[in-house]
């Protein structure tokens, strides 16, 4: 037997893009016949650690756990000694000596890097303050289910240059779509990602003009104004209140574009009602290709990668 290193879940442009598009690919052929998955995690347990709210990652993630033969802990950050001085460190040795993948929602970037340092089971990133690499899985399964290739596409993003903005653009790099970021220049994103993504060879625009991002656009994607985490919302409606997703917005993409959004949705701010209730929107699908997503990601992380 080859001897294997740990696949951690952490971010799009950590991981290479066939492996990506083996995620994707195994999704689309698991989602058409769940009866002729392999079930990876048979007698394995996923615990998931939470510091911030989440409906759909949490359900998701249990499903499929459970879907895969396996089972799922559901444990919240407050009621664990994490969240009263006990170390990531210590966390990421003691959990690995119970579960085998563990997945964490959390404040800082660095505490993910921090659990997939010191853990010696997989570690899956279910969002930080700085990239959301599972919803984005999902968003791209969803586009080429409703758009065909992704290296065919023109995607518009709108609003603040947040977490799930910057795993789209590590997306960009290694899916070959087409990437236009509106965003204030306040709340644009890190150009570290930015410069990454260029020089890995992404088609992306970043600009002020929400307009321009939508012009002939394939998919235009939204989120709320205001994250798990963000102060100052007051400052953040304001200079996002041009960037809202509207009936106007939407008609200059092309007349068959795609509204996507992560949810939870604020309708009326990020996005009207029209747009997100109406038929270009295809967010319940978006939300449903999580659970497909998330398998074949648990699936990747349990299988590790072979060295010669
Ligand atoms: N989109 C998403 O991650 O939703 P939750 O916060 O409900 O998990
Ligand atoms: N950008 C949002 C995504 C929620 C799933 C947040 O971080 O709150």
């Amino acid at each position: 037997m080859p001897d294997t290193i740990i696949n951690h879940f952490l971010d799009l442009d950590r991981i290479a893009p066939a492996d990506l598009r083996s995620i994707i690919e195994a999704s689309k052929t698991a989602k058409e016949n769940p009866a002729a998955v392999d079930l990876p995690l048979t007698d394995k347990i996923l615990a998931m650690i939470f510091s911030k709210p989440s409906t759909r990652t949490r359900v998701s993630f249990e499903v499929a756990a459970r879907q895969l033969g396996g089972d799922a802990i559901v444990l919240d950050q407050q009621t664990m000694q994490l969240g009263h001085g006990e170390t990531v460190a210590d966390t990421a040795r003691v959990l690995s000596r119970f579960v085998d993948v563990i997945m964490m929602r959390t404040d800082k970037a660095e505490n993910i890097e921090e659990m997939a340092e010191y853990a010696s089971v997989p570690v899956i990133n279910g969002l930080t303050d700085r990239s959301h690499p599972c919803q984005v899985m999902a968003d791209i399964l969803t586009l080429e289910e409703k758009r065909g290739a992704a290296e065919n596409q023109v995607v518009a993003w709108i609003g603040d240059g947040n977490n799930v903005a910057q795993s789209w653009i590590h997306a960009a790099a290694h899916f070959g779509f087409e990437l236009r970021v509106a965003t204030p220049a306040e709340l644009a994103p890190e150009p570290g990602i930015v410069n990454w993504a260029q020089k890995a060879g992404a088609r992306i625009t970043v600009t002020e003009n929400a307009d321009t991002a939508v012009d002939g656009a394939d998919c235009v994607v939204a989120d709320t104004w205001v994250s798990m985490g963000d102060g100052d919302s007051t400052n953040r409606h304001n200079l996002l209140a041009p960037y809202q997703v509207n009936d106007a917005l939407m008609a200059r993409a092309k007349p068959d574009a795609i509204f996507m959004h992560c949810l939870p949705v604020h309708r009326g701010e990020e996005v009207t009602a029209s747009v997100i209730d109406g038929p270009q929107s295809v967010v319940w699908d978006e939300a449903e290709n999580r659970l497909h997503v998330q398998k074949e990601i648990l699936a990747w992380c349990l299988r590790g990668t072979a060295v010669k």
